[in-house]
């Protein structure tokens, strides 16, 4: 692994995973290419670690002349495919900027590894991967009682997101499989950690019990997700790309099952405790019953097994450990918060999805 393309590095996930690979030892140049939607921000990647051996190409993984360019000028040897439309309400809301990104855009990066790789023969001269950041949302729900997913369950994509992120899924296995192209695929659970934007769970409550407003919980509050400290999940590529099989595919999560509920009241507690203002405590009492999010998955929990034994990777960061961080990043980064704001389609996003629940 020496020049990386990251796709969708100026998003949550990928910022962090830029920043973790640029602090490894391992001293490989990082190229980010994003195209700046409403989720990326160059805020996300200031201070970076390692500056000359990063840089930054602003544009779409849809644009098969750039992505060409790319991999060509800058001898790419391992793509770390991230770039997406990442949330489940925005796909419920409108569906076609999924289908196009993530299904489309998956499709024209494959194609250009296979061009240049396989068929121009450079893969064969050098150790090449085409890296997939895939979702446990393929797998669909589960009942209480059923067993945690493992690389093996069938998929049963619920939300237009899920059926997008599957079909991508598919594809990169399928160039495997037809043409060879050298893959690996990991499946991970819900994320939280700094630079995540505010329109998922986590953030979004940690902003509003802040500024005591209300704080939406969709339904009853009692589906569960398996929570994970972004930092693990970008350890855990890492160890994909340098140990694991090509062609296998590795199912990431962090053992913790709250239900949402419970993850929102810990996060009342912990700003009660970091930001104490007698005017809103306690702040569980801002938690508001909303309209539930339709076909809303019950519940998602994954089979770590595979990536443990094969790889040696499990979490490191407890959950009460990770929440207690998260808090505490965004209540010390108020200018990322307001920089992050100002753009006009996020309030825009917030009108459109909670006014109506
Ligand atoms: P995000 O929405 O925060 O970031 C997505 C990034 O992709 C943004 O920077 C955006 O500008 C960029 N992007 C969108 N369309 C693009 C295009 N056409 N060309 C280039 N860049 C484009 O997403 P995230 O939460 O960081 O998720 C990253 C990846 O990880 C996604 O593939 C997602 O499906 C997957 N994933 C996310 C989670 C999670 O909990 N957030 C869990 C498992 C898997
Ligand atoms: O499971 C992995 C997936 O996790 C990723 O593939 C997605 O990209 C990522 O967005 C995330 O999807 P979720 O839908 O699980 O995340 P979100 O933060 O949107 O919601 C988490 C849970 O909280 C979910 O059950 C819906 C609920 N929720 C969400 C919001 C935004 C609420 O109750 N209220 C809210 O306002």
């Amino acid at each position: 692994m020496q020049n990386v393309l990251v796709t969708g590095g100026a998003g949550f996930i990928g910022s962090n995973f830029v920043r973790y690979l640029l602090n490894t030892e391992m001293q490989v140049r990082v190229i980010n290419l994003d195209a700046l939607t409403y989720a990326g921000s160059l805020e996300n990647l200031q201070n970076l670690p390692g500056p000359a051996r990063y840089e930054f190409v602003k544009g779409s993984i849809l644009d098969r002349e750039l992505v060409d360019e790319i991999l060509q000028k800058f001898d790419i040897d391992t793509i770390v495919h991230f770039a997406a439309e990442s949330h489940v309400d925005r796909s419920i809301l409108g569906p076609q900027a999924f289908v196009q990104t993530n299904i489309v855009g998956t499709f024209t990066l494959l194609e250009a590894a296979r061009q240049l790789w396989v068929h121009g023969g450079s893969g064969r001269s050098k150790r090449v991967r085409f890296h997939h950041v895939s979702t446990d949302e393929v797998f669909g729900s589960l009942d209480p009682d059923d067993p945690a997913f493992s690389e093996t369950t069938p998929y049963a994509p619920n939300s237009p997101y899920a059926a997008s992120k599957a079909s991508s899924d598919h594809l990169v296995r399928a160039y495997a499989h037809t043409y060879g192209l050298p893959i690996t695929i990991t499946n991970c659970s819900n994320n939280y950690g700094p630079y995540q934007f505010p329109e998922k769970l986590i953030p979004l409550i940690i902003l509003n019990a802040l500024e005591g407003k209300p704080l939406p919980v969709y339904g009853d509050g009692q589906q569960v997700r398996d929570w994970l400290f972004v930092e693990d999940h970008c350890e855990a590529i890492r160890l994909v790309l340098q140990k694991g099989v090509e062609g296998e595919t590795y199912n990431v999560g962090g053992g913790n099952q709250p239900a949402n509920l419970e993850i929102v009241q810990t996060i009342c507690d912990l700003v009660d405790e970091l930001r104490p203002d007698a005017s809103l405590e306690p702040r569980r009492n801002l938690i508001t019953f909303v309209k539930d999010r339709p076909g809303h998955d019950r519940r998602y929990a994954m089979n770590i097994q595979k990536i443990n034994h094969d790889l040696g990777w499990s979490p490191r960061f407890a959950l009460a450990d990770g929440l207690r961080n998260t808090v505490a990043w965004y209540l010390d980064n108020p200018g990322w918060i307001a920089a992050i704001r100002q753009q006009q389609e996020y309030q825009g996003w917030l009108d459109k999805n909670y006014n109506s629940r």
